[in-house]
């Protein structure tokens, strides 16, 4: 179902109209295609407080000129702020952003960098934690499809693949993140438009909606993808596999049967570098009239089955070291949901294996374990939901508009990719900062 306000608010009457009666004015997204794979303009790199790291040749990288303070507009603002360690020094993001806020083009990004909190220090601790409110606040304020981003780091180098996903098109729909990203030396690929040449990624679900698009994302990036879904779907998995090309190819399989791990091992047997547990499923109802069925049918897609079979997967050790494992979870289960109790438990669930997994994956395996957690995206299981509930889902967040499934790819291959490496256990919201929970 098209977003009709969208449009509405895109033409010169209906943005009169909509601003007269004060209501969200949505912006057209920029999105990033072959032709236009970069946002428009200089990128203005500020520092607030004394900062150590190297970040000028990872910025230059971007491809965004560098720009001043006079560059008007600009496509992006990154501002250091490690070296904020009190009061005084956290004014300085007031004096440094204060004047080009105004700068920052439609669609523009702003990316702060912050420092690990450090425990020994509640100064540092304080004013590093302030910045986390600091972004979320500018991000519900900032408006025209503007996003704002917070990134932890310890080192440059090893953010390069996630400062440039946050200041490209790919990051359209994620503002009002903490994202925090480890230290040490990662895997830079040969080509940054083909990261996952050579490399195979397996994405349950994938017959359709969301894993459909994170399966044709893969794919653009380079790898050979194997479309897992249901039986009855194999029609569309098969289908999907062909469009894909690059020696994709369908695995039907129930993810709930008992030996579906086993059985995708036996389907892969030359490994997998990136595991996309995105299958998921509905089936609401407030909790006083939910059946059993209904809440284990769900806890089975959702959760168990993505315990199984990562489990399984790496017994069998077909996970292959400098991998990658994304598992959906959902804003419903960060922030809960009425009618989704078994929903946003099983999201929650899966926020929570990654968390825990994530270290000991890295340290045993070298794969990387993340969570995206979508928003309100425009998919056929979103169509579905009434009207008003539909409208509000769309407009309650700062970009006031629904996500596409490609939005939720893009973040996707963000994690996927070989750069990656020191991005572990993070839970990344595709929710264009939804009100929904913090
Ligand atoms: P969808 O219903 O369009 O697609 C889900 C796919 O998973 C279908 O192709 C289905 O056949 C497959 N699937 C279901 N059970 C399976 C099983 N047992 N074995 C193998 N495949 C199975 O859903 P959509 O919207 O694309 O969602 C994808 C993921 O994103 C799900 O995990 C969902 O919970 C999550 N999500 C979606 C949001 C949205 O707004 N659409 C919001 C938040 C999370």
């Amino acid at each position: 179902m098209a977003d009709r306000y969208l449009s509405l608010t895109a033409t010169a009457p209906g943005r009169f109209l909509t601003r007269r009666l004060g209501l969200p004015q949505p912006a057209a997204l920029r999105r990033w295609s072959a032709e236009h794979p970069s946002l428009d303009g200089d990128l203005l790199h500020l520092t607030a407080g004394a900062s150590a790291l190297d970040l000028a040749p990872v910025l230059a990288r971007t491809g965004l000129p560098s720009g001043s303070s006079a560059s008007s507009p600009l496509a992006a603002v990154v501002l250091d702020a490690t070296g904020v360690r009190d009061v005084d020094t956290l004014a300085e993001v007031h004096a440094a952003l204060h004047p080009v806020v105004r700068s920052v083009a439609a669609s523009g990004r702003i990316v702060l960098l912050g420092a690990p909190l450090d425990p020994g220090d509640h100064h540092q601790a304080a004013v590093q934690q302030a910045l986390e409110g600091f972004t979320r606040s500018l991000g519900k304020e900032i408006g025209r499809g503007r996003t704002v981003n917070l990134v932890r780091l310890a080192d440059a180098a090893a953010a390069e693949s996630t400062l440039r996903f946050l200041l490209s098109p790919r990051s359209a729909y994620v503002s009002g993140q903490v994202i925090g990203v480890g230290a040490g030396a990662v895997a830079v690929p040969d080509d940054w438009s083909r990261p996952l040449a050579g490399r195979t990624a397996l994405v349950t679900g994938a017959a359709r909606g969301i894993g459909a698009a994170v399966a044709e994302t893969l794919a653009r990036d380079g790898a050979r993808v194997v479309v897992l879904d249901v039986p009855a779907a194999e029609r569309d998995a098969r289908d999907l596999a062909a469009r894909l090309g690059g020696g994709a190819g369908a695995l039907p399989l129930d993810i709930t049967a008992a030996d579906a791990g086993e059985r995708i091992a036996a389907g892969v047997p030359d490994g997998i570098d990136v595991l996309i547990h995105n299958a998921g499923v509905t089936r609401d109802r407030r909790l006083v009239n939910m059946s059993a069925e209904r809440w284990s049918s769900v806890l089975d897609v959702n959760l168990a089955s993505v315990l199984r079979t990562t489990d399984a997967l790496f017994a069998k050790g077909a996970l292959r070291p400098g991998g990658r494992i994304v598992a959906t979870a959902s804003i419903a289960g960060l922030a809960g949901n009425a009618g989704q109790t078994n929903y946003g438990a099983s999201k929650a669930g899966v926020a929570g294996l990654v968390r825990a997994l994530a270290p000991r994956a890295l340290a045993e395996h070298g794969v990387t374990v993340n969570a995206v957690a979508p928003g309100f995206i425009e998919t056929k299981m979103t169509a579905a939901v009434p009207l008003f509930i539909r409208e509000a889902g769309r407009r309650m967040n700062s970009l006031a508009q629904g996500g596409l499934p490609v939005d939720v790819a893009e973040t996707t291959a963000w994690l996927a990719h070989p750069a990656s490496g020191a991005v572990n256990g993070q839970v990344v919201r595709v929710c264009g900062q939804s009100l929904l929970g913090a």
